[in-house]
């Protein structure tokens, strides 16, 4: 795949198209997966600041790179500065050792501070959302400046679009490299749609600093918010819908993309989801493999007519074993012919 470098929040990407946070999915496996597919960059789940300082093992696992992935961004979340930058400390520390140990130099691209996540568990502790239009945010930026990685924040639209932008400015005046905004409020989570004229106005507003997030199902909305200025667009339950959403989207935007991505035959999808599955197990275990398959498997076949079948039996499938079995009896059962993909 053929593209332009870009020069983006103190990184040179390949694209301006990113995998967004998705905690529970962008796994290891899952981000290569994306990255093979012309993903520019993507996050890891949330890491919980306050686990790494604790030396929780959980948290520790959540730091794993694979020498396949492009740039992944280190999301983290805390509430407050002091244990935010120690924990970004105890991270990068053990990315170190982690490399050491697996013989690897796979390291993060930057660190990325979560101030958009609703969630209570975590709003509770003063983190995510509850970061929004605080003192507290900018401190946190220029807390992590020092540990040498470009600082990225992912954050939300406000129910007031002039306190929004305020919010922006101070995250930029204390060093932020890049603002993703999710044009929806905390009060919305992820219902309703997302609001692109507050993102337009931030992209006018603070040039080169600002990517979007928010309802990118096809072609157009990622040229929509790139037309707006964004430096960056992340995909995120739209390329669960459709996987195929990374190339189409990259060919539109002039890259050379070859037809096996664009436009995959059966076949091509079918071997992609095994790889995708093998792959997970080796890395996550036999169950995460399986949640993550099942996450795939209805985008991956995506405008493909007469797979409703597959899905129906597909979804129950409690092993990994059963999925694959299903997998090819269904296989035997289809006709292998090239599909039109037009998100
Ligand atoms: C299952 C799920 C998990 C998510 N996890 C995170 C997360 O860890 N951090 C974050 O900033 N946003 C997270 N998000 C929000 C997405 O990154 C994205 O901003 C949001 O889904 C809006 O984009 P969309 O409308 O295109 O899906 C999550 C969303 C979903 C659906």
């Amino acid at each position: 795949m053929s593209a332009t470098a870009i020069q983006v929040g103190g990184l040179k990407l390949d694209n301006g198209l990113w995998l967004a946070p998705l905690a529970g999915v962008t796994l290891p496996p899952l981000r290569e997966f994306f990255t093979l597919l012309g993903a520019g960059l993507t996050h890891t789940e949330m890491v919980s600041c306050m686990g790494l300082i604790r030396d929780n093992r959980k948290t520790e696992g959540m730091l794993r790179l694979l020498p396949g992935e492009g740039p992944v961004i280190l999301q983290l979340f805390a509430g407050d500065a002091d244990t935010l930058t120690q924990g970004a400390q105890v991270a990068l520390a053990m990315n170190a050792r982690l490399n050491k140990l697996n013989e690897l130099n796979a390291r993060f691209a930057a660190l990325g501070i979560n101030m958009a996540c609703p969630m209570p568990k975590v709003t509770k502790r003063g983190a995510g959302v509850a970061l929004m239009g605080t003192k507290t945010a900018s401190v946190m930026v220029r807390g992590l400046k020092p540990l040498g990685l470009p600082v990225w924040v992912k954050t939300r639209k406000m129910p007031d679009d002039s306190e929004t932008l305020e919010f922006l400015e101070e995250l930029l005046e204390a060093g932020a490299d890049n603002i993703c905004i999710h044009g929806r409020t905390a009060a919305q989570r992820y219902e309703g749609r997302a609001d692109r004229s507050i993102v337009a106005s931030a992209a006018a507003r603070f040039p080169g600093k600002i990517s979007a997030s928010g309802d990118v199902y096809g072609v157009a909305d990622v040229e929509e918010y790139l037309s707006m200025g964004c430096v960056g667009v992340m995909l995120a339950r739209g390329a669960l819908a459709n996987p195929c959403l990374f190339p189409l989207a990259l060919r539109a935007l002039g890259c050379r993309v070859s037809e096996d991505l664009t436009n995959p035959t059966l076949e091509q999808r079918i071997q992609r989801l095994r790889d995708f599955g093998v792959r997970a197990e080796e890395v996550c275990g036999p169950r995460t493999a399986l949640v993550l398959l099942k996450r795939l498997t209805s985008g991956m076949f995506k405008g493909v007519s007469g797979v409703s079948e597959l899905r129906r039996r597909i979804g129950p499938a409690s092993s990994l074993e059963e999925f694959f079995e299903t997998l090819r009896e269904e296989e035997a059962r289809m006709p292998g012919k090239i599909m039109e993909n037009s998100p």
